[in-house]
């Protein structure tokens, strides 16, 4: 990684005049400042953050606030995250909010009591709790799950794009009593996931049918228990879409302690792919999403914002993959 001497040696100038140029101080002349800037440009030199932080009594720990580090979906993404703000010379604190506003709510003010130098956040939905920390201009990018009303660095992946074409698969399987089992309304992914799915009933002229849709809570009680509430309400359907990886093991264990054949009577599709969805019987076909990617990405937007804290928000959409297997394939 090129130093700041590195810099000062290629732009033929001190590197007092370097700090000075990547610090935006006016009193450097301008033919000066642009042999800097080229020099840095072209040496891909990065300002050290962590040093920055430490001048400005900021700590070099980062918060990464997510639903709940079981849920495998997270063990990636947080991984990815690690691996980036290590290198960068951050370390990471893991908070789990378990979908709970106000306890997520606590998390953001011990960010803020340690002055922490970043914070990556999937929302449980509470768009003042997170903007409390972009008042105390300290840095976030929000990870998995937009909020309305927060102007933040955002990662997310195509979810009604992913939904849509689970749910067209299962069309194309011959089912035409979809159900979808979601997650909590305040939270995007759950909203955007059943969106897309109301997308794909649409595209092939089914009417939306509100008895065969479930908001669940994202874990594998609540997938049991929709798909319970499904079985015993009269409007049977003949195939499932679970908008997460734990409500869909919950429905598929259901189907199962029900005696159901899956695919033959109900076929299944979940999001958020499962590391052992191949191993089942019968194997999950699932929506899967580049977990350790979204860290990766998010780690490497915060580490740039900690570096230019008036640098322009921007938005990072990375796209899903439906991997059909067996719960889904009929004939
Ligand atoms: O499993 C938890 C779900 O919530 C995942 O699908 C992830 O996208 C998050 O939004």
């Amino acid at each position: 990684m090129a130093t700041i001497y590195d810099v000062a040696k290629r732009a033929g100038v001190s590197a007092a005049t370097v700090s000075r140029v990547v610090n935006g101080l006016a009193t450097v002349d301008a033919e000066l400042a642009a042999r800097v800037h080229r020099a840095a440009s072209e040496l891909d030199y990065r300002p050290n953050a962590v040093a920055r932080n430490l001048r400005r009594s900021k700590t070099t720990l980062w918060a990464v606030i997510i639903s709940d580090i079981g849920n495998p979906f997270f063990t990636s993404m947080v991984r990815g995250v690690e691996d980036v703000a290590q290198r960068a010379g951050f370390s990471v604190v893991l908070c789990n909010s378990d979908e709970d506003p106000a306890k997520e709510s606590t998390y953001v003010a011990a960010a803020l009591a340690e002055k922490m130098a970043g914070v990556i956040i999937s929302p449980s939905g509470n768009a003042a709790t997170v903007n409390r920390l972009i008042q105390a201009r300290i840095p976030v990018v929000l990870i998995d799950r937009e909020l309305p009303g927060v102007s933040a660095d955002t990662v997310l992946v195509d979810n009604e794009h992913g939904a849509e074409t689970a749910t067209a698969h299962l069309l194309d399987a011959g089912c035409r009593r979809i159900a979808c089992i979601t997650g909590p309304r305040k939270v995007s992914t759950a909203m955007r996931r059943l969106r897309g799915y109301q997308r794909a009933l649409k595209a092939h002229g089914i009417a939306a049918n509100t008895d065969l849709v479930r908001h669940a809570d994202f874990r594998e009680e609540g997938g049991y228990a929709a798909m319970a509430s499904l079985l015993d309400s009269g409007a049977r359907p003949d195939g499932v879409f679970a908008t997460n990886n734990l409500m869909t093991i919950g429905a598929v264990e259901c189907l199962v302690d029900r005696g159901i054949p899956v695919p033959a009577e109900i076929a299944v599709v979940g999001f958020d792919d499962i590391p052992w969805a191949h191993l089942v019987r019968p194997s999950l076909s699932t929506v899967a999403q580049p977990t350790y990617e979204l860290g990766r990405t998010a780690a490497l937007m915060l580490s740039e914002r900690i570096t230019e804290p008036s640098r322009a928000t921007s938005a990072v959409t990375l796209h899903t993959q439906l991997k059909v297997r067996d719960s889904s394939v009929r004939g």
